[in-house]
């Protein structure tokens, strides 16, 4: 993560009572290790939004990030204008958002929680220009009411905290919002049952994958009962390695995703995408792909192929992968 969202994050906590977050904190581990949608809201004072902000803003943020850099490597022609963050809490992805397109003039951060928003506000005021001139909107999205019309519209790690019919109700609601929708899960099977039925839903709709699909054919991993996802690694800072008692100085912020736009189609669709750590072994890369034409097997790339082999020891999982007519060193 960038050096800007810690620091706020260091300014707003400054003088925070750290047992109560730290309880707080471990409370909202149980809540999303469940696995099940709460039944009630989770970031319902403002202790619990401050300790998600301090926990989870920076995974959620860099997964965003992540994100967002795979779908200009596809889409290049993306330049959002304005933002709708759906279910958008503490506003981490509207910060990825604001940092990736420079022309982004105008954000709205639509949440149920008061507190999450007052507390993305807090954080916000030491944001990107975009963020700080942000809107934070109350709105319960199992109402029914309409998700504002933007350029794009994000909704990140808010899926699984619905049911199947309001994620469906949420989807479509952002479809009809923006031209672009970025759907980013925890990379769980869970998780990427949101994803997959999120991308069906826009492919339904005539809309395209920008990412991370190569194809908008079934998902062969979906219908091989195995879930799409990355890791994305981050730096933990030393409070949020106290918050969350952990001693390690980085985490893997596990994430399945999709970004699809109404149209066009992406002109280029990349040839695979890097399903897992690629192996590396003497002379030897293996690269699981998803390929072009909807099917999901190894490549071994040899040494002998030379800028292959280079690129191939490049690749990290999650990354597009080029076919074998092009050298992926150029
Ligand atoms: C896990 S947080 C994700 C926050 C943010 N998008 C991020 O990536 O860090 C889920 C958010 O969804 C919001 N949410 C859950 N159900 C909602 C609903 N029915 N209406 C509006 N917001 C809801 C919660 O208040 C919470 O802020």
């Amino acid at each position: 993560m960038p050096a800007p969202l810690n620091r706020a994050l260091e300014a707003v906590l400054d003088g925070a009572d750290a047992e109560a977050l730290r309880r707080a904190t471990t409370r909202l581990i149980d809540v999303y290790r469940s696995g099940r949608p709460p039944a009630e809201q989770v970031l319902a004072d403002r202790v619990a939004a401050t300790a998600y902000a301090a926990y989870r803003m920076p995974a959620t943020h860099a997964a965003v990030a992540r994100v967002l850099r795979y779908a200009l490597e596809v889409a290049p022609d993306l330049a959002p204008r304005s933002l709708v963050d759906v279910g958008g809490g503490t506003g981490a992805a509207a910060w990825a958002v604001a940092e990736a397109f420079e022309g982004l003039a105008s954000v709205e951060v639509v949440d149920g929680s008061a507190d999450a928003l007052a507390v993305g506000q807090a954080v916000g005021r030491h944001g990107p220009p975009a963020v700080i001139g942000a809107r934070w909107t109350r709105r319960d999205l199992g109402d029914g009411a309409a998700v504002p019309a933007a350029d794009l519209a994000t909704v990140a790690y808010l899926l699984g905290e619905l049911d199947a019919g309001l994620q469906e109700r949420v989807v479509d609601a952002a479809a009809a919002a923006a031209d672009v929708v970025a759907v980013v899960e925890p990379g769980t099977p869970r998780g990427f049952a949101a994803v997959v039925a999120a991308r069906d839903r826009l492919l339904a709709a005539g809309w395209h994958v920008v990412a991370p699909c190569p194809h908008e054919l079934a998902c062969p991993l979906a219908a091989a009962g195995d879930w799409c996802h990355l890791a994305v690694r981050l730096d933990r800072t030393a409070l949020h390695r106290r918050l969350k008692g952990a001693a390690l100085g980085h985490e893997d912020e596990k994430v399945s995703y999709v970004v699809a736009r109404r149209g066009p189609a992406p002109a280029d669709l990349p040839a695979g995408r890097v399903l897992r750590h690629p192996q590396t072994r003497k002379g030897l890369v293996r690269l699981e792909l998803c390929r072009a034409d909807g099917s999901a097997s190894a490549e071994v790339v040899s040494r002998r192929q030379g800028p292959r082999y280079r690129a191939a020891r490049h690749a990290g999982w999650g990354d597009q992968w080029p076919d074998g007519g092009t050298d992926p060193a150029d």
